[in-house]
Parts: structure tokens; sequence; C-alpha cells
């Protein structure tokens, strides 16, 4: 009968997995605050690829961990940057799984911001250079959607430009429309070595007051032609991802950051909660909420769950 009454599903399909992807071979390095979640080199993601395309995923988004950082973030649009060769590799073993890369200069930069630094400010329109440099450089390695995170102002018709000027005019882009300056980033900013190394993000990142803000951030995202708009975090935002997807026609996708995951991880190993059930019942919500693509760290054992 509860199954038969049932308003909210989830299924595999509309999950997506993070992987964060690093330098070398046989690399496997579990993120402490992150369980199961690890820093991966090219041929350990290729494998963790494989596992993903069976149980029905989605699709994964990767971001990387270069080898050297600089001023200028140029593993962020080297052609053969980590991420790009990750794609590539990706695709020669599993072609149809979904690859969504990151675009973002944070992990690229000495300096931990996501974009040029001019007199301690993050300078925007040089920024979307370098973003749409990068969204060109995936795509050319064979990414399916590219993901601007950066929150720059004129990102997507930058990138949308550069991807359309080199042909590839069905590539879509999921834009992270709605970016909260959150606490939750914490532990992926262990994972991807992204701390800023002075100030923060505030300045290019949302207020968390702010609901009326963020439906003119998307709006304005979709006007400059993203494909997809994504909300996030996840759970602190119900609200914004209801009211986006009543307002909005595109598809939805909600980011269960890295910050939610470790609380549950962490409360469930001290005994405090179920594991299970409260991951059943934080990614429900953000479906019910309205979210039809959910990014999380929980992919593979939801997966799992209801495959
Ligand atoms: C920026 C980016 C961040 C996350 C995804 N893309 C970090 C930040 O803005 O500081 C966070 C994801 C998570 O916490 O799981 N490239």
């Amino acid at each position: 009968m509860r199954r038969l009454v049932r308003e909210t599903y989830l299924e595999p399909g509309g999950l997506i997995l993070p992987l964060f992807v690093c330098p070398g071979e046989g690399v496997k390095k579990e993120i402490s605050a992150m369980p199961g979640n690890f820093q991966m080199s090219v041929d350990e993601v290729v494998r963790e690829c494989e596992v993903v395309r069976s149980l029905g995923l989605g699709g994964v988004i990767l971001f990387g961990i270069p080898a050297s950082k600089d001023e200028e973030a140029t593993d962020a649009y080297d052609p053969d940057g980590i991420v790009q060769r990750a794609v590539r590799a990706i695709k020669r073993a599993t072609p149809d799984l979904l690859v969504v890369t990151d675009v973002c200069n944070c992990e690229y930069t000495s300096h931990g911001h996501c974009g040029k630094v001019v007199q301690d400010d993050v300078e925007n329109d040089e920024t979307l250079q370098w973003l749409a440099a990068a969204a060109l450089s995936h795509a050319l390695a064979g990414a399916d959607v590219v993901a601007p995170s950066d929150m720059m102002d004129g990102r997507v018709a930058a990138i949308r430009k550069r991807l359309d000027e080199n042909g590839f005019i069905k590539i879509p882009i999921l834009s992270y429309a709605a970016k909260f300056a959150s606490a939750f980033y914490g532990p992926f900013r262990e994972a991807a070595e992204s701390t800023p190394q002075f100030g923060d993000r505030r300045s290019y990142q949302m207020d968390p007051a702010n609901r009326r803000e963020a439906m003119r951030e998307i709006a304005l995202d979709i006007e400059e032609g993203a494909d997809m708009v994504m909300v996030k975090p996840a759970m602190p935002y119900l609200d914004i991802i209801r009211e986006a997807r009543d307002r909005f026609d595109v598809p939805l996708a909600a980011y269960q950051v890295s910050g939610e995951f470790s609380m549950i991880m962490a409360a469930a190993r001290n005994g405090w909660i179920d594991q299970e059930r409260a991951m059943v019942e934080s990614l429900t919500s953000i479906r019910r909420a309205g979210a039809s693509i959910i990014l999380t760290y929980f992919a593979k054992d939801m997966a799992r769950l209801i495959g």
C-alpha cells in the first residue's frame, strides 16, 4: 500500500557521482572526511567508472587535482590537463557513460581562488577567458556536459559562445546557477586541495540569506544559454530548489555537497543515526523539493539499494 501511494521515487539514472582525479598511476587515496571517496589516478577512475556504469547511474562529474598549481590556473585549460586526460580515458573505456566536467579554476590556482587575482580581488572578465578555454578543452576531450561552478558573471554566455564557435553546439551547459557561500564545502576543499589561501569566496558566491537573488541568478543563466541549472548545497536550500522548480522549466539539479555527506557519515559512525535511512531520507527530500538530477557522494550506495 505504501508503495502504491508513494509520490516520490529515486532512480539510479537521476544520480551523478562526483569523482576526484589526481596524477600518478594506481593511486587510490581515501579522503579522510569522506569515507568511501578517493583521490584517484586516471587508471583508477576508469575502473571506478566501469562500476558506475554497471550500476546504471546517470553519470559522473569530474574534479581535477593537478600536479602543480600556478597563478594562471594553467592545468585547468591545458589540453593534456588532468581532467582532459581522464575524460579521454573514460570515454575510451566506457563510451556510453555520461561524463560531466566541473569547470572552475580554484583547484588549479596557487591561491585557491576561482579566477585571476588582481590586488587581492578576483578579476571577473579575464577569468571568463580561462573558463571558456577550459570548457572547450573538456569538450575536445569528449565531455558530454560542462558544468561551470565558479559563479563569475557572464560565464555561461562566454562558454556557450566559445563552444559554438568551435562546433560544439550540442554540448549542454549545466550551470551551478545558485551556489551559496557555504560551510558545507569544507571536506571538498580537503579532497580537491582547493582551500583559498587568503580571504574567502563570499565576493562571488551567494549569501545563504538570499532567496530572491538566487532566482535572479538562475534566470540570468538560463537567458545566457544554460541548458540545466543547479542549486548547491541541497538540503539547507530545499526552499530554493522548490521555488526554482516552480518557476523554471529547464532540468533542475541539486548538489548534496561534501559536508552534507560527511555529517551523515560521521553521525552514523558514532552510532547516532542510521546511515541508510538518513541517506534515503535526505535524497528523497531533495527529489521531493523538485530536483530531477542529484549530484551525491551516496550515488553508488543509493543505486545498490534501489537497483
Ligand atoms: C568549485 C566547487 C566546489 C564544490 C564543487 N565545485 C567548492 C567551492 O566552491 O569551494 C563543492 C562540492 C562539495 O562540497 O561537495 N570548483
